[in-house]
């Protein structure tokens, strides 16, 4: 089969810890005829993450690194993207922190999605936090990634406002739906398309 993988599509690794619907959505996205980038690599540290199923669905070389070592386990994340000649990394629910080392190694070249209005609820529980301080809208932000956690320059956000009868269950479900479409449109944005 004839992959959409054009010559001039820029080839992306996606980072995953978790379900990977974010993957899926930027999979999709890739697949378009107009889209800048392919998806050629999913990288997770957790061998259990049931977003890996996109890479069997989708064809696209699944990766697990052991961060039992990070110094080693980024080592050779760094060589494999490398060696595919991968230059964009989109991180989607990844839950491990990269190093500076990493991060330098490319620079201005890693994306990553947020749920929570930055510079507003960086790490983790970021729904929860937002409720029980009774703020009335909380989002998504897609962002560059800096040395410093969920600190990076800013690329696009959503927001989202938040109802009465919001639990960070169901308020995780309206931002995420949210999240399928903000990535795919600031990966256009950082492309000028
Ligand atoms: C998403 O809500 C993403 O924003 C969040 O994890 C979820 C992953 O869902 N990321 C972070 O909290 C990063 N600190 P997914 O695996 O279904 O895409």
């Amino acid at each position: 089969m004839a992959q959409s993988t054009g010559p001039k599509k820029i080839k992306c690794a996606v980072f995953i810890s978790g379900t990977g619907t974010n993957l899926k959505s930027l999979i999709q996205f890739s697949k378009k005829k107009n889209s800048p980038i392919s998806i050629n690599l999913i990288i997770s540290d957790n061998s259990k993450a049931k977003g890996l199923k996109f890479g069997k669905i989708y064809k696209i070389s699944n990766k697990v690194f052991n961060y039992k070592n990070k110094i080693i386990a980024e080592k050779k994340m760094i060589s494999e993207i490398k060696n595919k000649n991968i230059k964009f990394i989109c991180l989607a629910g990844f839950m491990k922190i990269l190093s500076k080392k990493f991060i330098r190694n490319f620079d201005g070249k890693i994306l990553n999605i947020h749920p929570s209005l930055l510079p507003k609820y960086k790490g983790l529980n970021t729904h929860q936090r937002a409720i029980s301080n009774g703020e009335k809208y909380s989002g998504c932000t897609v962002h560059f990634v800096n040395s410093k956690l969920d600190s990076g320059k800013i690329i696009l956000q959503k927001k989202i406002k938040i109802s009465k009868r919001d639990t960070a269950k169901s308020l995780a479900k309206k931002i995420l739906a949210q999240e399928h479409k903000l990535y795919p449109k600031a990966i256009r944005k950082v492309f000028n398309l």
